[in-house]
């Protein structure tokens, strides 16, 4: 229920983050820091954001109020509830409870009382490929979509043909008409087999998503496995949608007539976890990552371990350190969960800018994501590229520079990198980190690195 003194709406809502993480005319602010510091102290591990965002999306599929807590404050937050609001949605933003810090995120009850609009413009789309993700909910409520193409993106083509077949699978009929995707169900979705070739996270969020309200069963074959996909399969549950098999690669989903509202936490963002085990390896010290759950990604602190970082679980989270000894470098190779994350690659290799020999980094999921290398080498690292192989070798000392962040994990590695440099490191283009890092210079001041930002 919402009350006006711990209850905003929407615009609201969007205003204000729009304030503080000055997004729209003051996007071109920078970062400024001077490397060399050791990082030391404790750093609270934000909601996942690719959790987030499909659960906000999850709205879509019920009348009633889905109440979500542990909600990041980031700019892609804040535009798709722009979006959603867009459909009907109703977003209220609840106040703190007594004892509840900024650490605990945020809680949203989103109401998506009647759908009032479902078309998703390309105004919206375009700025962030996951609200395409509303196609396959919009299509199961009304029967209806009309969602634009997200377009092409920095890190490669990034098609959305899975998407389409997969609905296409659930009875949906679909056309490409002017970059729109216009997707029907006159009758409503049926249960339908689907077999992906390839893993993606999109496309079995969107299609879980529509078989939870499709009739009868549908099975999803080498559906994606990662954590986010399982977050957001256990809120459709406690909606009260039927789904067998999360967490593994064969999702069973029994249809149901419809879904309530629920209560959901979404879980530790793991990927901002990794990036800051390795800032604090990259800088020798010595942190608590509070929250931060070790299951979400053992690949990658196992690839951390090998390299010479110390990684302990506590009842508060992941203790990260690394005494005065050198990195030694790595063998990894991108790719699905329960894989190295293509999200951490861009960051591993900044810190392999400084291992004690050659790294072998390949990139498996995205054809084109290697944008930082060119920024990492202003900083004085040593990578050679090789098709979809880096090959990096550490070098004694890396310099700061001027240097412009492309995409959201490049930019991120960048800081890394400058957080090793001599000297001081100005970081272009940071709305790109605002889009997934909560608090990025907060968080990594309060440890004591020089870091600030500088407005346009
Ligand atoms: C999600 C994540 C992103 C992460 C990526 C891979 C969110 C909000 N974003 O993106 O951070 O880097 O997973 O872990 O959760 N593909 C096709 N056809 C399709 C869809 C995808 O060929 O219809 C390809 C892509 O081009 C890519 C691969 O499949 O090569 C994986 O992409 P996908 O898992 O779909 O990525 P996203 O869901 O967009």
């Amino acid at each position: 229920m919402k009350d006006a003194g711990q209850a905003r709406n929407w615009r609201a809502v969007v205003a204000s983050a729009q304030g503080r993480i000055r997004i729209g005319k003051d996007a071109m602010d920078r970062i400024r820091l001077i490397g060399g510091e050791r990082l030391t102290g404790t750093i609270p591990i934000s909601g996942a954001k690719n959790a987030a965002l499909p659960l906000m999306i999850a709205s879509l599929l019920t009348s009633d109020t889905l109440t979500l807590t542990n909600i990041p404050q980031l700019a892609d937050v804040t535009q798709l509830a722009r979006i959603l609001g867009n459909h009907g949605v109703d977003l209220a933003i609840a106040g703190k409870r007594p004892g509840q810090s900024s650490i605990d995120g945020q809680t949203f009850r989103l109401t998506a009382g009647d759908i009032v609009d479902t078309v998703a413009p390309y105004e919206m789309v375009s700025k962030m490929r996951a609200s395409f993700w509303v196609l396959g909910p919009l299509l199961a409520r009304e029967g209806e979509a009309c969602v634009s193409l997200p377009g092409g993106c920095a890190i490669g083509t990034r098609p959305v043909d899975l998407h389409l077949e997969g609905l296409k699978a659930l009875g949906a009929e679909i056309e490409l008409d002017g970059g729109y995707v216009k997707a029907r169900a006159p009758q409503g979705l049926r249960g339908g087999r689907v077999v992906f070739p390839k893993v993606s996270v999109g496309a079995t969020h969107n299609v879980l998503m529509a078989a939870a309200l499709a009739k009868g069963e549908s099975v999803i074959e080498n559906a994606a496995r990662e954590p986010e996909v399982g977050d957001v399969a256990e809120c459709l549950i406690k909606m009260g949608a039927q789904i067998d098999g999360v967490g593994t690669s064969t999702l069973r989903i029994q249809g149901v007539d419809g879904l309530s509202g629920a209560e959901h936490a979404v879980l530790p963002d793991r990927i901002e976890t990794g990036t800051y085990a390795m800032a604090v390896a990259a800088t020798g010290g010595d942190v608590l990552l509070e929250r931060a759950r070790g299951d979400l990604l053992e690949t990658a602190l196992d690839v951390l371990r090998g390299a010479g970082v110390e990684i302990t679980a506590t009842n508060r989270g992941l203790h990260v350190a690394r005494n005065g000894a050198g990195l030694a470098p790595v063998e990894v190779e991108t790719s699905p969960f329960p894989g190295f994350p293509t999200d951490l690659q861009a960051q591993l290799m900044a810190l392999m800018a400084r291992a004690d020999g050659t790294s072998t980094i390949r990139e498996t999921i995205f054809e084109n994501r290697f944008m930082h290398v060119q920024e990492l080498a202003r900083l004085g690292a040593d990578i050679a590229l090789d098709g979809d192989t880096a090959h990096i070798t550490g070098v004694d000392v890396l310099h700061g520079a001027q240097v412009m962040a492309t995409d959201l994990r490049a930019s991120v590695s960048l800081v890394i990198g400058g957080l090793m440099a001599e000297g001081e490191t100005v970081i272009n283009r940071v709305y790109h980190l605002d889009r997934g890092f909560e608090r990025i210079e907060e968080k990594l001041g309060r440890c004591g690195a020089r870091i600030e930002r500088l407005s346009a």
